[in-house]
């Protein structure tokens, strides 16, 4: 009887932490930047750290992005600055995914059309801006 009650115990907490496990990643999903999805999040950026991408990412910035965001990502009217927390606190392959995905109904247009390695490219540019102002500090 007693070593019953006892497998009962264990299959409770061997439930209970599973379950944990389950919840946490749909919580940190619900804090993602612009909602991306979490396989978004994952996506690793194959210029991370690259002085040479963020300065094509750069160009690109200025000819694609600068006209609504600003020469200096400060914002201007309804496209707002990119040089910000919310900004630098989100993944890389979550900004990818806003960048591809674009919000038409607010006026962000979806940038699939640019190549791939354009785009990382860009967040590599705005995550170096990130980094600057941390290495200011
Ligand atoms: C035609 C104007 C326009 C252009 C060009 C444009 N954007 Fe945007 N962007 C917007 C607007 C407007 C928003 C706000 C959308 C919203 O909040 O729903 C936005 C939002 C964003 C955001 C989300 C910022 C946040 O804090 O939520 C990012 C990141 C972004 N744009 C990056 C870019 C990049 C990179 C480019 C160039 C490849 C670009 N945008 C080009 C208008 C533009």
């Amino acid at each position: 009887m007693r070593i019953r009650v006892h497998a009962r115990f264990y299959f409770a907490a061997i439930l209970a932490v599973g379950m944990l496990g389950w919840i946490t990643p749909s919580a940190a999903q619900q804090s993602s930047f612009r909602n991306a999805p979490a396989s978004a999040a994952e996506m690793k950026n194959p210029y991370a750290g690259s002085a040479t991408a963020a300065t094509a990412g750069k160009k690109l910035y200025a000819q694609d992005c600068a006209q609504c965001h600003g020469n200096n990502l400060q914002g201007m009217g309804p496209a707002p600055g990119l040089d910000t927390p919310a900004v630098h606190k989100a993944t890389a392959g979550e900004l990818f995914w806003f960048i591809s995905t674009g919000k038409l109904t607010s006026g962000m247009p979806s940038w699939s059309n640019l190549p791939r390695p354009q785009r990382w490219q860009i967040v590599t540019f705005l995550e170096s801006r990130a980094n600057q102002k941390t290495a200011a500090k």
